[in-house]
C-alpha cells in the first residue's frame, strides 16, 4: 500500500472522532514514529510504500486511535519541554501549560544564584516531566519526586538514564505531617489532582476514558485539598528564601491564593498561561 494512500484512508477512519486535520495530524504522527517518515514524504516521494511488516503494527495504533485512545499513550511516549517522556495508561500525559511552570521554576532558581547545589520538591509528579526537565536544565540540582501511584513512580523513574536523575519517592500528599526526613528546600512545585467532578463535563471523552481518575479529579465540596496540603509541605520544607510554585484550577484563582496567603506566604501572585488564563500561583518564604 502507497504511504499516501494509508494516509488518506486512516485520517476518513479517524474523522468520525477528531475534526479532519487532527485526524490527518494522528496518522502523520503515526507515520513519523514507527515508519520514520517526515510529515511531507508522501507529497515529495508519492511512491513511498508502507512496508508490509509494519502494517499489522500500524493497524493496532489505528484501531487504538479509532477507539478514542490518547496518540501518546498508542504511541507511548509525549513530547514535553524538548524531552520524549515515557507514557501509558495509569500516568497522566504531560500538558504543554505545564511547561510554563518549569520555565518559571529555572528561571527562579538560576535568580536565586546559590553557590552550592539547589534542591527542589516535586509534589505529585506523575510521569516525573517536571522533576525531570529541571534536572535536566540545571545538572546539578537535588530534585525529589513523590507520588501515591505506583504505576506513575515506575514511568518517572525510568524516563532517562542522564546522571543526576531525580529520586522518586512514593508518598501520599495528602498526609502532611509524615516523617519525611529530606529539606529544606529552595524550591517545592506541584501539579496537583485540580479538576472538580462538576466539571467532568467540560473534559473531552479521551481523558475522562483513558486517563487515570485519581491524576485529575478532586471532590466538589474539598477542591483546594491539595494546595492546603501543599502549604503545609511548604511551611515544613521550603527554607527561608524559598519559592513555591503551583499549577492552578482556572476557575478557583482568588480562592487557591487565599490558601497560600492564610498560609503565611509572602508575595503570593496568580500567574497567566498561554490563553492568559490563571494557571499557576508562585510564592515565598521570607
Ligand atoms: C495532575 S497529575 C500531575 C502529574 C505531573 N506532575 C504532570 O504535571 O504531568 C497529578 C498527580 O498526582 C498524583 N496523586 C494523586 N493523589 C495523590 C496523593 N494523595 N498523593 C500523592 N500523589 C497523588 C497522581 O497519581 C498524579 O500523578
Amino acid at each position: 500500500m502507497l504511504l499516501s494512500d494509508f494516509i488518506r484512508d486512516g485520517a476518513a477512519r479517524l474523522e468520525t472522532l477528531y475534526p479532519s486535520p487532527e485526524a490527518r495530524g494522528l496518522v502523520l504522527m503515526l507515520c513519523e514514529e514507527l515508519l520514520g517518515t517526515m510529515r511531507y514524504t508522501h507529497i515529495v516521494e508519492p511512491e513511498t510504500a508502507v512496508p508490509e511488516e509494519r502494517f499489522a503494527e500500524l493497524e493496532d495504533c489505528l484501531q487504538r486511535l479509532c477507539a478514542g485512545e490518547p496518540v501518546q499513550y498508542v504511541l507511548g511516549v509525549a513530547e514535553f519541554c524538548s524531552h520524549r517522556f515515557a507514557v501509558g495508561p495509569g500516568v497522566l500525559i504531560p500538558r504543554p501549560e505545564t511547561e510554563l511552570l518549569v520555565a518559571e521554576a529555572v528561571r527562579t532558581l538560576r535568580e536565586m544564584d546559590l553557590e552550592r547545589a539547589p534542591k527542589v520538591l516535586d509534589l505529585c509528579t506523575g510521569s516525573g516531566c517536571i522533576a525531570w526537565s529541571i534536572a535536566l536544565e540545571i545538572r546539578d540540582a537535588e530534585v525529589i519526586g513523590l507520588d501515591l501511584s505506583e504505576i506513575a513512580l515506575e514511568y518517572a523513574r525510568n524516563q532517562f538514564s542522564a546522571g543526576g536523575a531525580p529520586l522518586f519517592l512514593q508518598a501520599d500528599v495528602l498526609d502532611t505531617e509524615q516523617e519525611f526526613p529530606c529539606g529544606p528546600f529552595d524550591l517545592i512545585v506541584s501539579n496537583p489532582p485540580y479538576v472538580r467532578e462538576s466539571e467532568r463535563a467540560l473534559m473531552r471523552p479521551n481523558v475522562l476514558e483513558h486517563e487515570p481518575p485519581m491524576a485529575l479529579f478532586v471532590p466538589d465540596d474539598d477542591p483546594l485539598r491539595f494546595y492546603c496540603a501543599i502549604a503545609r509541605w511548604a511551611q515544613r520544607f521550603l527554607r527561608p528564601g524559598g519559592v513555591g510554585i503551583v499549577e492552578i484550577n482556572e476557575a478557583l484563582g482568588e480562592e487557591t491564593a487565599a490558601v497560600f496567603h492564610d498560609a503565611g506566604f509572602e508575595n503570593v501572585k496568580i500567574l497567566p498561561d498561554f490563553y492568559k488564563k490563571t494557571r499557576f500561583i508562585s510564592f515565598n518564604v521570607i
